[in-house]
């Protein structure tokens, strides 16, 4: 790899020993995939954050880090395993609380701002368009190369750790303008509507393209979609595809910056909808919890989650897990207190997914196909999905 001569010093412990091994795992990772070079990064996003994750190997590698690590660009974290503020009141246990705050004083400590969300899109780690990130979470990933037209691979947590350090990341796959064609036409015969129903999509999108060993869609047939429908959108085709960028006709940025697939690889109808939704609503489920805010809820979500609760009150465990500044935006115009009022629970900084929370409830309800696919996998619960209407009827029945 062509390296400059900062770079180079780097590489060579002028920086110290943070920046030597930094260098040292990014000019490993150009190598395997053939970079040229670096390229420097806006921002950079870090995964793995919660304790459950990471163990006391991860524990000892971020402390060795932040023995003289430093960083030199925006960074923020992927939800930990806890509200920082409030896991007493989510049933987390204090050992588990004790070794989480461990790894989040070391993340400080480099100078990373522990703001732990799966959207920090919405919470000022806001890139534009064009601009290079090493960003980890597969969501976020998805969304800042497709909707925002922001370019980044989808980093491991050390490979993130080790461009907040340097500033910078080997320049292959989604850096290069040769590797964001669109290599799938798709076209949506049926119209889709809500968190729930873009979830959806994704799933059937993601499951298509696993099948197919292909990776970015040019999708055809959708007339508009919130910022909240994206993000779902982004959840899901990453988690069932392992999408990292897709393209929408007339609605993300790069659609008709480079050609577009010439032929309809697959269509979806309604039909095809409704077997999807179906899959992702296990028989004989007794719902005792209901989340939203996977991934993490915009203020937007909020603001109608109060509208929905207000006067209300939840008979089952509700978590709405968002990032801490949305949480402060919701304290701050009364939100939280219609929520609160209501019985549901905040679970900022974490969500229903990375928290310890494995066989704690029998059956979960939520608006998210992401959501689904984790709570039955990792946390072993039984899932329905719907709508954020729909959730709440289910909480509050
Ligand atoms: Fe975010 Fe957790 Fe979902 S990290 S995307 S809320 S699984």
């Amino acid at each position: 790899m062509r390296l400059t001569s900062e770079e180079q010093d780097m590489l060579d412990g002028k920086y110290g020993n943070a920046a030597k091994k930094s260098m040292e795992i990014l000019t490993t990772l150009g190598e395997i995939f053939n970079a040229e070079c670096m390229v420097d990064v806006y921002g950079v996003q870090i995964a793995g954050v919660s304790y459950d994750n990471l163990g006391e190997a991860g524990l000892e590698f971020l402390n060795e880090m932040a023995e003289d690590g430093t960083i030199r660009v925006l960074t923020t974290l992927n939800p930990a395993g806890m509200d920082r503020e409030n896991w007493q009141v989510l049933g987390i246990d204090e050992e588990f609380a004790k070794n989480q705050n461990r790894a989040i004083d070391a993340f400080a400590k480099m100078g990373i701002i522990t703001t732990c969300s799966c959207t920090p899109y919405l919470i000022g780690n806001a890139p534009h368009f064009g601009q290079h990130l090493a960003w980890a979470e597969s969501s976020a990933v998805c969304y800042a190369n497709s909707v925002i037209g922001a370019r980044t691979n989808r980093e491991g947590g050390p490979s993130a750790l080790a461009s907040a350090i340097t500033g910078k990341t080997p320049k292959y796959g989604y850096h290069l303008d040769e590797n964001r064609h669109g290599q799938v036409l798709v076209k949506l015969n049926a119209q889709v509507k809500g968190t729930d129903e873009f979830g959806i999509l994704g799933k059937i999108i993601g499951d298509k393209l696993g099948e197919l060993g292909k990776k970015i869609p040019y999708i055809t047939g959708i007339p508009s979609a919130t910022v909240e429908e994206l993000k779902s959108f982004c959840a899901s085709v990453a988690t069932y595809g392992g999408t990292a960028l897709f393209h929408m006709e007339d609605i993300t940025p790069e659609y008709d910056k480079y050609p577009r697939p010439s032929e309809i690889m697959f269509e979806i109808s309604q039909q095809d909808l409704n077997r999807a939704r179906s899959e992702l609503i296990d028989d004989d489920i007794e719902i005792d919890f209901v989340s939203i805010g996977c991934p993490h809820a915009s203020i937007h979500e909020i603001a109608e989650i109060a509208r929905l609760l207000k006067g209300k009150t939840v008979k089952k465990e509700f978590w709405i897990t968002t990032a801490r500044p949305t949480k402060k935006i919701a304290d701050e115009t009364g939100y939280s207190k219609i929520i609160e009022d209501a019985g549901a629970k905040f679970a900022a900084d974490t969500c229903c997914v990375v928290a310890p929370i494995k066989e704690r409830f029998k059956g979960i309800m939520v608006d998210s196909a992401k959501a689904c696919y984790y709570g039955r996998a990792k946390n072993k619960f039984k899932v329905k999905i719907g709508s954020i209407e729909a959730c709440i009827e289910e909480a509050i029945k």
